[in-house]
């Protein structure tokens, strides 16, 4: 009994993590989410754009290694591309993931200023965010490119967190839907299989200005590109990928998305910098 008893412990030592002292990373696509309606894994990114230095990521870093963070939450620190490599040997968290923040549809050669695919999976980087409004603004991507981008890294192993969303101008119009169906059919085009990839929905006009979508609204536009997911990879795998809202996530509004079926996680900015991520990375537990 003493004996059968131990071993039951020794199990639930070891499915909590502290078992054997490895670090083993969990499986990102583990369905371990705690919440029976909600069988995606909650998701929180952290996006550090062109922000930081070896001492501030190493803070932000040492800040997360020595958090005890909930083993249901998947976290993802997307440093600048000088940072990735001490990003990945800093981070001793199982459950805390590299990202890049952008990556090119070929595979090397005179592409000078790129980041190669090849390169960040030599780097032991797993993630890479495509398609953020900057990138689709200022470096003035297209749907297409940022479509081939995605395809290109997939075929290569990463995993890609798609970023999506309409600009002021385009909800003032009223065309939301139509702006992130857009955006999404161009992916769907080229991808069959959405496994590998999150979806970040992030209202262009809701970006470093500290005007949050309200949760209502979040959830309703998630809950529409859930439903034209749907319709465009079938219904099974629409189900299972996670969308993430994006745009002026802190560390008080994140509590009051908690209850939004069809958000999965968030995307940040700014409050990924400083300490308050800890609390977004709570606020579902
Ligand atoms: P923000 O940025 O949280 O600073 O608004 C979000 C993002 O661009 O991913």
């Amino acid at each position: 009994m003493v004996r059968a008893l131990s071993l039951i412990s020794a199990i639930q030592s070891h499915l909590a993590g502290g078992g054997n002292g490895r670090s083993e990373k969990q499986n990102p696509h583990q369905k371990d989410h705690t919440n029976s309606s909600q069988a995606r894994t909650f998701f929180v990114g952290g996006n550090f754009k062109m922000n930081g230095s070896k001492k501030s990521i190493h803070e932000i870093i040492e800040r997360l290694n020595n958090t005890k963070l909930p083993e249901n939450v998947e976290v993802v620190i997307a440093p600048p591309a000088p940072y990735l490599q001490q990003a990945v040997t800093e981070n001793k968290q199982k459950t805390v993931y590299v990202s890049a923040q952008n990556s090119f549809d070929k595979a090397s050669g005179a592409y000078t200023g790129e980041v190669s695919v090849e390169a960040l999976k030599d780097l032991g980087v797993p993630y890479v965010i495509l398609g953020h409004s900057e990138r689709r603004t200022i470096n003035k991507e297209d749907d297409a490119f940022i479509a081939s981008k995605t395809k290109f890294a997939l075929d290569q192993g990463l995993k890609v967190i798609l970023c999506i969303g309409e600009t002021l101008e385009e909800k003032q119009a009223n065309i939301t839907l139509d702006v992130v169906k857009r955006q999404l059919q161009a992916v769907v085009d080229v991808v069959s299989d959405w496994t590998n990839i999150v979806v970040a929905y992030e209202p262009v006009w809701a970006i470093g200005t500290g005007l949050a979508a309200t949760p209502s609204d979040a959830q309703d536009v998630h809950k529409q590109i859930r439903d034209f997911l749907a319709t465009v990879i079938g219904k099974d795998q629409a189900e299972k990928v996670r969308i993430l809202y994006g745009g002026s996530v802190n560390g008080k509004n994140a509590v009051e998305f908690r209850d939004k079926a069809d958000v999965d996680g968030f995307l940040v900015g700014g409050a990924s910098l400083k300490p308050e991520f800890v609390d977004i990375i709570n606020s579902r537990n």
